[in-house]
């Protein structure tokens, strides 16, 4: 592991798994298990344990984005993985792809787009919002995701650089649609999140008077399934309602 390092130490406790994420460096990480020397893990590589003062032993590990989802900060309520999954799936957002997403809020859209595209540029109103992005991003090492402060419905208008897909997560999309076309290449994706209908409805008149093709508007349901003693059933508590996406190409 090298200074600057960010890890996940995963530990078993009362057989539960518990797990922190920390960054390599000369500090001292106090944690409910005791405190581990930060500078030890130079020596170490993922897969490799290390111990509290109190002789807990932690597992490290290399976050992925799974990991970065769940430790980011937060500020508005972000994407949920379900409906990245969709946007991914539906847009083929690839490594040679270029994206421009809009509101930022803590990130998370933003940095899993990043962790497969070649640069994504996300705008979010709220400089304070941004902040915690930008902060975010740094944390999970996206140099190619840029966050900049300011108001897409504006800052639309003055983009001179085309992108293969773009996301709108942002309760004034209906607003950005009618100027998207001009910043998507040939063949590429606009998708947006919502979470009511009316906003969705919204969404759909401006695409379809701005012309886009191929439009369709999708929710994803996800089930866990339980497994116990008694019985194998979905599980009884669920993800509910998130947001319905719409998917529509130029
Ligand atoms: C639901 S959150 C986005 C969550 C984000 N997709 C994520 O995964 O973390 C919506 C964000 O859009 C921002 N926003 C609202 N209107 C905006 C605008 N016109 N331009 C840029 N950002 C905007 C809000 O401040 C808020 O942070």
């Amino acid at each position: 592991m090298r200074l600057g390092d960010v890890v996940l130490l995963k530990t078993i406790h009362k057989g539960k798994m518990r797990e922190f994420i920390a960054t390599v460096s000369d500090e001292k990480f106090h944690n409910d298990f005791g405190i581990i020397e930060l500078g030890k893990l130079l020596e170490k590589e993922a897969g490799d344990t290390v111990h509290s003062h109190m002789g807990q032993e932690f597992v490290i590990q290399k976050p992925r984005m799974p990991d970065f989802f769940r430790h980011a900060k937060r500020t508005g309520a972000p994407i949920m993985p379900k409906d990245v999954g969709m946007i991914l799936a539906y847009t083929g957002l690839n490594k040679e792809d270029t994206a421009l997403d809009a509101g930022t809020g803590s990130g998370i859209l933003a940095m899993y787009l990043g962790s497969i595209a070649k640069r994504v540029l996300s705008y979010e109103i709220r400089e304070d919002f941004a902040a915690v992005a930008q902060e975010n991003v740094k944390r999970a090492g996206l140099e190619n995701v840029e966050v900049r402060c300011g108001n897409i419905v504006d800052k639309i208008i003055d983009l001179d650089e085309k992108f293969d897909v773009v996301t709108l997560d942002t309760i004034d999309a209906k607003d950005v649609i009618p100027n998207v076309k001009n910043v998507l290449k040939n063949g590429g994706f606009l998708a947006t999140y919502s979470p009511f209908f009316e906003q969705t409805k919204d969404i759909r008149t401006s695409i379809n008077k701005a012309g886009f093709m191929e439009v369709t508007t999708i929710e994803c349901m996800e089930r866990s399934i339980s497994f116990t003693d008694r019985g194998t059933r979905p599980a009884t508590a669920r993800v509910g309602h998130t947001g319905f996406i719409t998917i529509a190409r130029v």
